[in-house]
């Protein structure tokens, strides 16, 4: 891949975004976590939120879990938060921030991409990320959808040793305004030349892996009564008669009642005395 191309075209006008500004490991890993599935726009006031409220893993894995959770509404998949909260607690029991794949991969909620993204972006390791942006643009590149091992194997031997800071934050940008899921800017390009799809004909990166299509509907779905529980769990605990009613759901009581079972389920509230509160 033409790397002084994409660092050439990115490096000058990469995404002034706060958590490229550090280096700080914690501060990563929240900023990553966050991206995972919501939107740069929508995550930067959250990951300000929540520095200033846990600015290290000791504040976060000392605070209760709704005071995490409590942070968090707004974000969506509050699954994250509980990981993260536990992540915060593996940390301070380590002793110090996991520095290698390994024990970064051994976090809890931290996956391959997680993991690689720390190793490059607060340790400046030579770690080939692959995001959603990323896969899309190896696809394309390659012009034939992907395994996830085929398109880690493209990123790896793509990287810019050295400068896995610069380079991956340059292709997720190039992935994000460039190589967009439709209307591609392709004239634009640095990759142009090589790209074996260039805009023409089936997109190779739909149904290739790491790549995600469109979120599910928010609207009327149960992730936006589940949302709209653990926002009303926040501002007090909630009887189980009206779950239904915090929910958007009046007269669905066994269907408020399912999922708030799956929040349950998933640690993020509990059921205590026929109210429903934060762990
Ligand atoms: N999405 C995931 N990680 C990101 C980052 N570091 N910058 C911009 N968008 C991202």
């Amino acid at each position: 891949m033409h790397q002084d191309a994409v660092l050439n075209w990115g490096v000058p006008q990469l995404r002034d975004l706060p958590w490229r500004r550090t280096r700080d490991p914690w501060a990563v890993l929240v900023s990553e976590v966050m991206l995972q599935q919501t939107q740069v726009d929508r995550v930067i006031p959250k990951w300000f939120a929540f520095m200033a409220a846990f600015a290290t893993p000791g504040e976060c894995a000392a605070a209760p879990l709704g005071d995490v959770l409590e942070l968090w509404l707004g974000l969506g998949y509050p699954r994250r938060a509980r990981s993260l909260h536990l992540a915060a607690q593996h940390i301070v029991a380590a002793g110090e921030f996991p520095h290698t794949l390994d024990s970064l991969l051994a976090l809890p909620g931290v996956g391959a991409y997680t993991a690689r993204a720390v190793l490059a972006f607060a340790f400046e390791s030579d770690a080939a990320v692959v995001d959603t942006n990323i896969a899309r643009v190896f696809a394309r590149v390659a012009g034939v959808a992907l395994s996830a091992k085929q398109v880690q194997s493209a990123a790896d031997e793509a990287l810019a040793e050295g400068d896995a800071w610069a380079w991956n934050q340059c292709l997720m940008d190039l992935g994000a305004l460039l190589c967009r899921p439709s209307n591609p800017r392709c004239d634009e390009c640095p990759l142009e030349s090589e790209c074996a799809w260039r805009g023409e004909g089936a997109d190779p990166a739909v149904g290739s892996a790491g790549v995600s299509g469109r979120q599910s509907r928010f609207e009327g779905s149960d992730r936006q009564g589940r949302g709209r529980l653990m926002k009303a769990v926040a501002s007090g605990s909630v009887r189980a008669e009206d779950a239904a009613d915090a929910m958007g759901w009046p007269g669905q009581s066994d269907r408020a009642a399912r999922v708030a079972q799956s929040l349950v389920a998933d640690g993020l509230l509990l059921l205590d005395a026929g109210r429903y509160r934060h762990p």
